[in-house]
């Protein structure tokens, strides 16, 4: 499956969730994440995410790895998210941080 990484924390853009076909995106309080029982690889939600916070798990870097954990069980918790909403009021000034997974809220 796909998986939501740390560009996502504090700006939570979901331009990601209205293309998704299965529906896969549930929403925290400030990162959202990918179901992985429902991804189908098609890819179409990774060029929507202005911050490329979407990769592939099978192409997870080291630093991204932990967030294939952190998405499947997100997926059980989060409700679901289909309609776009605004992004974190501090979207701007956290877009290009990095070290942000002590930041996500679960
Ligand atoms: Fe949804 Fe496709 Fe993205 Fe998986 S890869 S989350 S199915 S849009
Ligand atoms: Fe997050 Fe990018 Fe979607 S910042 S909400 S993965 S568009």
């Amino acid at each position: 499956p796909f998986i939501v990484t740390e560009p996502c924390v504090q700006c939570k853009y979901t331009d990601c969730v209205e293309v998704c076909p299965m529906d896969c995106f549930v929403e925290g309080p400030n990162f959202l994440a990918i179901d992985p029982a429902g991804c189908i690889d098609c890819s179409v939600c990774v060029p929507q995410c202005p911050v490329d916070a979407i990769v592939n798990a099978s192409e997870a870097t080291q630093a991204q790895r932990p967030y294939i954990a952190i998405n499947a069980q997100a997926a059980q918790q989060w409700p679901s998210i289909t309609r776009r909403q605004p992004p974190l009021p501090e979207h701007g000034q956290w877009a290009g941080v990095s070290d942000k997974l002590h930041l996500l809220i679960s």
